[in-house]
């Protein structure tokens, strides 16, 4: 199982997030900003794509990468102040899917709650940003792909 993690984040939640995430992928999984993501993703079992909710849509960087990536397994992974559960958060979450590469395929979605109070800042110290649900999201993902 070959994954790579790449991230668009602003204030550090998503970097956060996507570190954590790699944590539990398999040993040696790239995790890397959009700005150093691969032209190619045809060598991957697996594409995690994280970016941050701006203005009711994955942010600029985050579209403009979602843009280029074509592979049959991408697991979405973003965070917004609206609520997750929300109507809202299914929409962004389907129109960054739209922009994927036509063919590609996605196994997953996660969205983890940025605090409202906080959002313009970076994280403080001890934030919560429900890393180890975060992390279930990529174990159960990469579970799911190898058949168990
Ligand atoms: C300029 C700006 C606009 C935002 N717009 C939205 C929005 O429309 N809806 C939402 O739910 N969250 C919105 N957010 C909240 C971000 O998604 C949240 O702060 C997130 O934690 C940023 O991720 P990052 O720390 O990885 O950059 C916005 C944040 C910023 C800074």
């Amino acid at each position: 199982m070959k994954a790579i993690v790449v991230y668009s984040s602003k204030t550090g939640r998503i970097q956060q997030i996507a570190q954590a995430m790699v944590q539990v992928l398999p040993q040696g999984t790239p995790c890397v900003p959009v700005d150093e993501m691969p032209s190619d993703f045809s060598n991957y079992d697996c594409v995690f794509m994280g970016f941050w909710i701006d203005e009711n849509q994955a942010d600029p960087k985050g579209q403009e990468a979602l843009k280029k990536i074509a592979n049959d397994h991408v697991a979405i992974f973003t965070t917004m102040y609206d609520d997750p559960y929300s109507d809202q958060a299914s929409k962004h979450l389907r129109s960054a899917v739209e922009l994927l590469k036509p063919g590609s395929g996605v196994v997953g979605t996660y969205i983890t709650w940025t605090d409202k109070a906080r959002y313009m800042y970076e994280p403080e110290a001890g934030e919560d940003l429900h890393l180890d649900e975060a992390q279930s999201f990529a174990k159960n993902t990469v579970s799911r792909l190898k058949g168990n």
